[in-house]
């Protein structure tokens, strides 16, 4: 079968379930199984795919079929400035989450070597990403999920930070290690009402220890303003990610836990999604 059938009937197959963007994703499994760029295919439309390519094909139409996302069919996922590598122990790093490289970015001077914890690390994605632009800093990332521990090493050593990040996996409640000049940490914080509410493409693929934040959403959240407050440096930063819904609450978590609230910022969709705070004392 030529190309041009294949992306044809992938596409239909798709449209049919109902699947969004099926003419993308059908060209983008293409060039998956073919190692070839989308715009090559497209100027290659004539070019015959083998049999054993059209089984490979179907496998992963049929993956997409199920509604597996698109990151977990392709194996990797772009943030910020890099392309991270990444499996289904990890969640697929969200554009909203670059809003917190964006802020972190602003109190890390560039000459400065700031020691900075990364809590839930998942894929890897901030902890690299913030590493890249800030080489003369170290951090160390933990994660209860050691299968999300051994995808972050990967994507380290892609990006030649292996020898800058520890990896640990743990849990926050048992991590000890202190004088820690900056926490970030993008917690589970979807409440049980909403996880319920979530597209099938999340709620039946990505994994449920990246988006239950527990009954009210808040259970990880709490656990990691607390815990910092023992692992930071005197006026030192915490900068989390939190569900739009989220802020008043979590604003008065920080407060009743000592903390001095910087900045609240606003994603791209204009949703409180990002809080800096200073740990007082
Ligand atoms: C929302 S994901 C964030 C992943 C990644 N940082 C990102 O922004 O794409 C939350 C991560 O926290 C981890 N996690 C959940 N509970 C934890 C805990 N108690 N201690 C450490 N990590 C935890 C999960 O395994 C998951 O990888």
């Amino acid at each position: 079968m030529i190309y041009s059938e294949i992306i044809k009937n992938g596409c239909n197959f798709l449209k049919k379930h109902k699947i969004k963007n099926p003419y993308l994703d059908t060209e983008l499994i293409l060039s998956k199984v073919t190692n070839k760029k989308r715009e090559e295919i497209l100027l290659n439309v004539n070019n015959k795919l083998n049999n054993k390519d059209i089984t490979k094909f179907n496998k992963y139409l049929f993956r997409r079929y199920e509604k597996e996302p698109m990151a977990y069919i392709l194996g990797y996922k772009h943030f910020w400035k890099s392309k991270f590598l990444i499996n289904k122990s990890v969640l697929i790093p969200r554009p909203d989450t670059e809003l917190i490289i964006e802020e972190t970015l602003k109190y890390l001077p560039k000459e400065k070597s700031k020691k900075i914890l990364d809590v839930g690390t998942g894929s890897g994605c901030i902890i690299v990403s913030l590493l890249k632009e800030r080489p003369k800093c170290s951090a160390t990332a933990i994660d209860i999920s050691k299968n999300a521990i051994n995808v972050a090493k990967t994507n380290a050593k892609l990006h030649q930070l292996e020898n800058k990040i520890n990896f640990i996996n743990i849990d926050i409640d048992k991590y000890k290690s202190n004088n820690y000049d900056l926490i970030i940490s993008n917690p589970p914080y979807i409440n049980s009402i909403e996880l319920n509410r979530l597209d099938d493409d999340i709620k039946f693929h990505e994994p449920m220890l990246a988006l239950s934040g527990g009954s009210d959403g808040f259970r990880d959240l709490r656990k990691v303003i607390k815990k910092s407050k023992k692992l930071l440096k005197i006026n030192a930063k915490l900068i989390l990610e939190i569900g739009h819904t989220q802020k008043n609450q979590c604003l008065k978590i920080l407060r009743e836990n000592g903390y001095f609230i910087n900045k609240i910022s606003k994603d791209l969709c204009g949703k409180y999604r990002c809080i800096v705070s200073t740990k007082l004392k």
